[in-house]
């Protein structure tokens, strides 16, 4: 990211310097797909492909905002004529539901504001490199650059695990997306250098390092599915459902053990609820195990592990789609690969390979070859850093 141009733009749009920079990152998730909103484990990472904003504290509690990437929202019907320049613009203390990407920040301000927080309004530009839709987070990443502008321009201390939760809940219940809590603590609290081990249900965090001489890809198989909403919250019921026949409060609390005994004493069990069961009860053991493997850098063990989990998200939970699992395919081909999986919400999107660092720019080459010639589709593959949650710089 150019930040001189990003000040530029906006010295040049509103006429005066910015005072702060914001940055807030995507996410990859390494492992625990799924299993956030089960009350159980996660292993994400911040990349560095993030949502930026320049800013000038103002001294009321409007937001003038400049998108670089995206369209103005519409000018609302009464007093167009008082804003001429193609900017979004809102007041934190008369916020209404309209559409588009607006709604992230000020879902953003309305839970903060709920939540006893005084909001200073700023003006700012609005720039990023997260593709959208893709699986990486980047909605949180807006949420999260505008929950830390407004402690910034309002002088509030920024309190990662209590901002995730209420860029959250701006999600859930302004923007209506029923997302779990990983990408916003992701987005929040990872820092540099490694991946961040998350329990959804206590928010208990811990910094796991990266292995030595591996390199995170992430494989955008340039797919993006609409319906994603009602195929998650689709899962999200079913999950629920099979709670409720374990008869704990979320599916966290099933050992794979308990899995396999109950299953075979029960008659009667909805097959498909069991078989998204058994993925989240797997998967939370996988993040477990992941944890020690990356402790003790074995990699080989922790790429089988990956596939593990793309096997398990593909048959049991069924959120891939073919061009996710041409995509794993084509990366597990590669010698170089340890293992490699979807990651995110599913349906389309993004995989992410554990991959030999020495050979990493041959793999993203293969990869990209061979995948245009299996899918017809041009994939976008690169190297990931792991980089540090949502942050301020003097701008
Ligand atoms: C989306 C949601 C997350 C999580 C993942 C799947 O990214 O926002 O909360 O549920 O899907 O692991």
């Amino acid at each position: 990211m150019n930040i001189q141009h990003l000040k530029q733009s906006f010295a040049f749009h509103f006429n005066s310097e910015s005072k702060i920079i914001v940055r807030a990152p995507g996410r990859v998730n390494l492992i625990g797909e799924h299993t956030d909103y089960n009350d159980g484990f996660v292993l994400p990472m911040a990349i560095d492909r993030a949502v930026w904003l320049a800013l000038r504290p103002r001294d009321d509690g409007r937001l003038r905002i400049h998108s670089l990437d995206m369209q103005p929202a519409p000018p609302p019907s009464t007093g167009a004529q008082d804003n001429p320049t193609p900017d979004s613009v809102f007041e934190v203390h008369s916020l209404t539901k309209g559409s588009g990407w607006l709604e992230y920040p000020k879902g953003v301000a309305y839970h903060l504001m709920k939540a006893g927080y005084e909001l200073n309004g700023f003006d700012a530009v609005i720039t990023g490199d997260i593709p959208r839709g893709a699986g990486l987070a980047s909605s949180a990443a807006v949420e999260l650059a505008f929950a830390r502008a407004f402690a910034a321009v309002s002088g509030f201390e920024w309190d990662a695990p209590r901002m995730a939760q209420i860029a959250q809940k701006a999600e859930n219940e302004w923007v209506g997306v029923h997302c779990g809590i990983m990408d916003q603590m992701a987005g929040a609290a990872s820092k540099e250098g490694h991946a961040l081990f998350l329990d959804c249900r206590s928010l208990e965090i811990q910094h796991v390092p990266l292995p030595k001489s591996i390199s995170i890809v992430v494989l955008d198989t340039s797919t993006r599915r609409g319906l994603v909403n009602s195929a998650y919250n689709e899962r999200r019921t079913q999950c629920e459902e099979a709670a409720r026949w374990f008869g704990v409060k979320a599916l966290r609390d099933v050992s794979v053990s308990e899995f396999t005994r109950k299953r075979k004493e029960e008659r009667g069990w909805s097959e498909i609820v069991l078989r998204r069961a058994r993925h989240i009860v797997t998967e939370n053991a996988r993040v477990l195990e992941a944890i020690e493997l990356m402790k003790a850098g074995n990699v080989k063990r922790l790429g089988e592990l990956f596939n593990a989990s793309h096997d398990s998200l593909r048959d049991d939970f069924e959120v891939t789609n073919s061009a996710l699992n041409i995509m794993v395919e084509c990366a597990r081909e590669q010698s170089s690969c340890y293992g490699a999986r979807m990651t995110g919400a599913g349906f389309g999107g993004c995989a992410v390979a554990l991959v030999k660092e020495e050979n990493a720019a041959e793999f993203v080459h293969a990869v990209s070859a061979v995948y245009r010639q299996r899918a017809g589709l041009e994939a976008a593959v690169y190297v990931c850093k792991a980089s540090e949650g949502a942050s301020l710089m003097l701008g």
